[in-house]
């Protein structure tokens, strides 16, 4: 197996209890991964350094063309959705990344057998739990992450997204919550009823981000800038890490740092929004 990457740690906050990590994933992180008591949803996104998190162009729109994958930034996500007892994403990602399972193993294969163990050790089933948000009930079930024998999926939507799906979710559990746009306190309302989740990382994009800012049901974001600008113009705006929500400066969210680490030029930081 290639070394893992080793990630610096500049500035640590103390926060809550490690969960146990094997040996190589606790050196490449620098340390403990610490999440408070009770129940925590945590974002995951890369943005450049102006802080679009899509180019928005057909076929770089995904992730990955902003990290440029980088290892330290996918063996963090790897470390993250192995943590996680549920992974939320949004049919907007879905769309621009067909082919993401959301499994700590593809993003980050090298450590396939640190993630399964990481798992044991807390007692999480082997399989990542991956629910996928819609409102228009607008989904491809024939995608990866419905297919794969290393997830076990579940989609919430809307009573008329489920109408959509009537008859085509076969055995993938459906959750119906509001008429045609979920509030995202229903939508992990009913992702902890199915899983009995504690911990939960969001990877979905702009749009459930910003509702869950809103809603203030999002307790951290781990964020990494990667050293990329991407700009933006009238014909390419690509798309930034809120969108398109839009807060008065006086009720905008505001967050307390809890760390900040490095891997090569990129910068990995996890941020606490205050109540
Ligand atoms: N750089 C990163 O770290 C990162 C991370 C994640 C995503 N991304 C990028 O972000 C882009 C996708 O962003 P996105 O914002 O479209 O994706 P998203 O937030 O994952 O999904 C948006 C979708 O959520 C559904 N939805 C459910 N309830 C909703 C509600 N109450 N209000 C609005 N929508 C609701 C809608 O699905 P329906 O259309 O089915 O109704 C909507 O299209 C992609 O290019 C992806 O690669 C980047």
């Amino acid at each position: 197996m290639a070394p893992l990457p080793q990630l610096e740690t500049l500035f640590e906050r103390p926060h809550g209890s490690p969960v146990p990590l094997p040996g190589p994933l606790r050196d490449c992180y620098g340390g403990d991964l610490s999440f408070p008591e009770g129940r925590l949803v945590f974002a995951n996104f890369v943005s450049t350094i102006d802080g679009l998190v899509s180019f928005g162009l057909p076929g770089l729109a995904g992730a990955a063309v902003i990290s440029k994958g980088n290892a330290g930034d996918r063996a963090v996500m790897g470390i993250l959705r192995a943590a996680a007892d549920v992974v939320v994403s949004g049919a907007g990602t879905l769309r621009a990344e067909p082919k993401v399972t959301w499994t700590p193993q593809q993003v980050y294969p090298q450590a396939a057998e640190l993630f399964r163990e990481m798992r044991r050790a807390r007692g999480l089933p082997e399989r990542t739990r991956v629910a996928i948000v819609s409102a228009s009930g607008e989904i491809d079930l024939s995608l990866a992450v419905f297919r794969s024998p290393d997830v076990e999926p579940l989609i919430v939507t809307s009573v008329a997204g489920a109408e959509r799906l009537a008859g085509r979710t076969g055995e993938v559990p459906l959750r119906a919550v509001g008429e045609r746009e979920p509030s995202m306190r229903d939508v992990i309302d009913a992702v902890v009823h199915e899983t009995g989740a504690r911990l939960i990382l969001s990877e979905a994009g702009p749009t459930l981000f910003g509702r869950m800012l809103e809603e203030r049901v999002v307790d951290e974001l781990f964020l990494t800038v990667s050293p990329h600008v991407a700009g933006r113009s009238e014909e390419r705006r690509g798309t930034s890490l809120v969108e398109p929500t839009a807060f008065h400066p006086e009720r905008a969210p505001w967050a307390d740092l809890l760390s900040v680490k490095r891997s090569e030029d990129y910068l990995l930081l996890r941020y606490a929004f205050r109540r």
